[in-house]
């Protein structure tokens, strides 16, 4: 347990000259922080777990100041920069008090408070420590007591210091269907910047979040390194900077981009949370760390399960009515999954949302498509014994709508410029009060109309681009920040009142995926592009961050490969299937009702077992991963070959995290039918010993071929 960590205590910084040591522990990890005899707070030491006495050694090591403000003598990238009413760019920062509180037997979070001696600015730092997985999170609030408001134009989140020989940087990239696309590269002397500039969305380009190894590169189960990502749904920033001395500083937070921040006297500018994990055992054992804290604490309904699910966007587009919808919910039951998920284009009337190019906005129901409105379609679906969901876009609107027609004034616009389009929409001014108020109430309304609607798929297709808020006038340069904020605060307001309604986060694929967000959400969408052999890279890069059941993976039509590839990588997520069942074959709807029946009966070990990725598609013509369960009794291995060259010859799979002192009976699903397992080992009984040292020669050389192997203990 956490020992004395938790122990509440608090100390005063005025009342003593001495030096402070504020140490924030978790069960593999130390931060260790030293307040100066000045007041100045140090990063000594952020690692390895320190026992007491090595901590006390390094708190007389005062080394470099840990968050540093801009103005001073320091000459690399701030932390947090100010520019006072009297016009004066300048902070200096001191301790003036720390304490750490008990949340849990599992989580402290310590607080130290730093002031400015001449100017009434206060920054308070947080730490937030969960002992058990191993993670960290930081942020900060700002506030001051100035005549005037002032302007906050740099305000990290976190600022964390390094000292290795050398530092290499994982980091994803990506655009519209090829997100998450992993990069490694050794850092150089400067400044390297991971930012996004999208507003409404923290990826597209860049995702937030990244993982860097100290001294050497990581591999899945060796190396040193520190997993970060920021729980922010707009701008973010990374900065890496390397300084002359080959130290390296990490800003991670808001983007600073066109966002100098206009702060009223006894307002809070409180930022994002930094979530980040230190691991001395390589990539595999961060993302467990991340996940384990993500199911616990990170995610709505972190521990609880998600629904399996038909969607009908691949399969009708906007092109459907009520007689298509009812003939849905019976394939639904067929296929055996709990839900139908109707997706866009079932509302509007003036300007029908029968394309992307009119109706967005205007959420009534279409009469011609659903004459007896949602309420029937949700009854008929309860009657089929299928549960409803429904997919919304609420911030947004198209020119051709009748809500844009009667609030010109609520969408961001630049004055004096053309409208600027993306997927024919605008982004409404979510910042406006009224706006907000808006949003919530058409999601209230279309609940309280239709209290059977189980699920929600809350879209945002696109990003900000001449970007100006007509309600915020003259402080443009908080519109960035306000309109998260703003988004925020209608779904903390939902949330309230539907607090376990499962709501899928989508953004014209992927977009939306961050901690920040997923307070409110349960999943998301990992991307528009769900061809499999594109999915297994996709969904590759994101389990370093999230954990499976975040991660809707749905089979579709996309990419040419056999249905049961497809569905053994959509298998590795949260299940669904968007695709036209009526046009299955009888042996491949067989194959696919059997496919559910197997993830039923194996979705608590994906979601919340523990994820070892084996075999990398990045440098391997095949993917492998495994997931296993707390107690170690069930596991499941998903086998993926992609394009082996001919007469390649495979070596043997070996597991990781089952116990080898266990008996297990190895078990090859998800067969086709009429064909059989081609595994040597299937069916046969294996130490977990010999499973993690000799392994399972579950690879083939055809390529699009797949398995799902199922662990039992005997
Ligand atoms: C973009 C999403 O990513 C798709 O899944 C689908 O919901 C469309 N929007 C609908 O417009």
């Amino acid at each position: 347990m956490i020992g004395c960590l938790l122990v509440f205590f608090a100390g005063s910084i005025n009342m003593s000259k001495a030096q402070k040591q504020v140490v924030v522990n978790t069960q593999n990890s130390s931060l260790v922080l030293t307040i100066g005899k000045d007041g100045t707070l140090y990063q000594s030491y952020f690692g390895k777990r320190t026992s007491d006495a090595t901590q006390k050694q390094l708190s007389e090591k005062q080394d470099v100041e840990s968050y540093v403000p801009a103005g001073g003598h320091d000459l690399f990238e701030p932390a947090i920069r100010v520019v006072h009413t009297d016009g004066n760019p300048s902070l200096q920062l001191k301790a003036v008090d720390y304490k750490t509180e008990k949340i849990n037997d599992d989580n402290a979070v310590t607080t130290i408070t730093l002031k400015d001696a001449v100017y009434p600015v206060k920054v308070l730092l947080h730490f937030s420590a969960f002992y058990k997985e191993d993670v960290l999170k930081s942020w900060t609030e700002i506030s001051h007591q100035e005549a005037k408001p002032i302007r906050v134009t740099n305000f990290a989140s976190s600022m964390l210091h390094f000292n290795a020989d050398h530092y290499w940087l994982t980091q994803f990239h990506g655009d519209w269907a090829e997100e998450m696309k992993m990069q490694e590269s050794e850092l150089t002397s400067g400044i390297k910047i991971v930012d996004s500039k999208l507003g409404t969305r923290a990826d597209m380009y860049q995702t937030p979040v990244f993982m860097l190894s100290l001294n050497d590169k990581s591999t899945e189960n060796t190396g040193e390194l520190v997993a970060g990502t920021l729980g922010w749904t707009g701008n973010f920033q990374f900065a890496f900077e390397l300084d002359p001395t080959n130290k390296l500083r990490v800003v991670s937070g808001m983007n600073p981009y066109a966002s100098d921040y206009v702060l009223d006297a006894g307002k809070v500018l409180t930022t994002p949370e930094f979530v980040f994990t230190y691991s001395a055992q390589g990539k595999g054992k961060a993302s467990r760390s991340l996940h384990s804290w993500a199911r616990n604490y990170g995610v709505l309904n972190g521990k609880g399960s998600r629904y399996t699910l038909l969607n009908n966007w691949e399969a009708t587009q906007f092109d459907f009515d009520e007689k298509k919808l009812e003939g849905l919910f019976d394939e639904t039951k067929q296929l055996g999954v709990d839900m139908f998920l109707l997706d866009d284009g079932w509302f509007a009337n003036k300007y029908p949302r029968n394309n992307d190019d009119a109706g967005l906005g205007d959420w009534q129901e279409n009469k011609k498509k659903l004459p007896n409105g949602l309420g029937h379609l949700v009854r008929e679906a309860t009657d089929k014994g299928v549960k409803f969901g429904i997919w919304i876009e609420p911030e947004m609107v198209n020119p051709k709508s009748e809500l844009y027609e009667q609030h010109p004034d609520w969408v961001l616009k630049l004055q004096n410029r053309p409208e600027d389009y993306f997927r024919n929409q605008l982004v409404l001014d979510l910042v406006n009060p009224r706006v907000q108020q808006f949003v919530y109430d058409m999601v209230d309304q279309m609940l309280t109309k239709n209290p059977g609607i189980a699920y929600i798929k809350w879209d945002c297709n696109r990003m900000m681009t001449n970007t100006f808020s007509p309600y915020l006038k003259d402080r443009q340069s908080n519109t960035y920040i306000d309109y998260v904020k703003a988004f925020y605060s209608v779904l903390e307001k939902l949330r309230q009142k539907y607090p376990t309604l499962p709501i899928m986060l989508c953004s014209g694929g992927s977009g939306r995926i961050d901690y920040g967000a997923l307070k409110y959400f349960t999943e998301f969408w990992p991307s528009d592009n769900t061809d499999p052999y594109e999915r297994v890279f996709i969904q590759w890069g994101y389990s370093y961050f999230f954990p499976s059941k975040t991660l809707s993976s749905h089979v579709t039509s996309w990419g040419k490969q056999s249905l049961k590839f497809r569905t053994d990588v959509a298998m590795m997520g949260r299940l669904g299937f968007d695709i036209d069942v009526a046009k299955m074959t009888k042996d491949e709807l067989k194959f696919s009702q059997d496919a559910v029946v197997n993830y039923k009966r194996l979705s608590s070990v994906i979601w919340n077992g523990n994820m070892y990725r084996l075999i990398d598609p990045y440098h391997n013509e095949r993917a492998d991963l495994m997931y296993v369960d707390d107690s170690k009794t069930k596991a499941v291995l998903f086998s993926y070959n992609l394009h082996p060259r001919y007469g390649t010859d495979w070596t043997p799979v070996k597991l990781e995290g089952l116990d080898p002192e266990k008996t297990y009976t190895v078990k090859e699903i998800n067969l086709f039918p009429g064909s059989h397992s081609e595994l040597a080992e299937n069916s046969k009984q294996f130490t977990g010993e010999y499973l993690m040292t000799t392994g399972l020669n579950v690879s083939k050389s055809k390529e699009y071929t797949s398995s799902i192997v199922e662990i039992t203990q005997q």
